[in-house]
């Protein structure tokens, strides 16, 4: 008799209640028949390489990563890809033959597919980019977007060292201000990206005067928690077109899906509602 292992795959994090992956992945599962499982699950820091030495073991194939480990497991992994070393984070691991694990982040990637698909007359060359923010989120803007091809980004973020820091790392196709002239500078930029967790229910609004901000300009919030930021609505008002953070949140999760399960999930309105239920 042979038997088939269900594959099993899920999300490791602390807390892990408030992630919505879980049921994003449980719709693509069922969407495509797929018998599989992705399991939310709580992992203290201390536990963490004891749990990704056993996951494969029990019929994991593979995992998300979200706060506070993403940084924290790549010490963990035999393999990492250029992109999530530059990130220095990763949200998707891959279990290969006894238990090795590949490290990807997948959030660049998540980012510009939204992007390219909210906003598809944005042109990557058309302009250079405002960023705000200098955080992990932020890393993995900046690395699809230099990929995309954008010819400069503009940086801003609260801790200007920190800015700096990102910079050095990048590379100098990345140009620092302050945080108080983001708002002048808004005018030279063609896309606008908050990466900042300001403007997130339960936080302060994102307090920078964007006065400079015209039709001409894109502009995105990472922030999907109120999916309308009061950034997005400000946007809109002056005719600048917007896209919501939803979006990164699913198409991120397409290639850990994919490896794991076999399927390219499609994202369309019915994944957006499976998300937000
Ligand atoms: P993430 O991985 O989501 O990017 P993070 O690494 O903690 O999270 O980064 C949070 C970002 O939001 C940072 O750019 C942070 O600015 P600092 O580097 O100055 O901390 C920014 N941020 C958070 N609260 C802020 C606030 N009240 N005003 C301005 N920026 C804020």
């Amino acid at each position: 008799m042979t038997s088939t292992r269900i594959p099993l795959a899920g999300v490791i994090g602390s807390p892990i209640a408030h992630s919505r992956s879980p049921l994003l992945h449980a719709h693509w599962l069922r969407t495509y028949s797929i018998r599989g499982h992705y399991i939310p699950m709580d992992v203290d820091e201390n536990d963490l390489e004891r749990v990704l030495r056993t996951l494969p073991a029990m019929g994991f194939v593979g995992v998300n990563v979200t706060v506070p480990h993403k940084e924290r497991v790549m010490a963990f992994a035999d393999q990492i890809t250029d992109r999530a070393t530059l990130i220095g984070a990763a949200n998707t691991l891959i279990f290969r033959n006894a238990g090795s694990i590949f490290a990807d982040n997948t959030d660049g990637y998540g980012f510009i597919e939204n992007l390219r698909s909210g906003a598809p007359n944005w042109c990557a060359e058309a302009g250079p980019a405002l960023v705000l923010g200098a955080g992990g989120a932020s890393r993995a803007v900046i690395t699809a977007l230099i990929d995309a091809g954008v010819p400069e980004v503009i940086l801003s973020n609260r801790t200007r060292l920190r800015a700096e820091r990102l910079r050095e790392d990048f590379g100098h196709r990345i140009r620092v201000i302050d945080w108080v002239q983001a708002g002048s500078t808004v005018k030279e930029a063609a896309l606008l990206v908050n990466t900042t967790s300001l403007g997130m229910t339960g936080q302060p609004e994102l307090s920078v005067q964007l006065d400079g901000l015209h039709s001409g300009t894109v502009v995105t919030d990472l922030v999907y928690s109120p999916l309308q930021t009061n950034l997005l609505v400000a946007a809109r008002n002056v005719g600048c077109v917007t896209v919501d953070g939803l979006g990164m949140l699913l198409f991120q999760a397409v290639p850990g899906f994919e490896r794991w399960f076999g399927t390219r999930p499609e994202i369309d309105e019915a994944t957006r509602a499976a998300a937000l239920k």
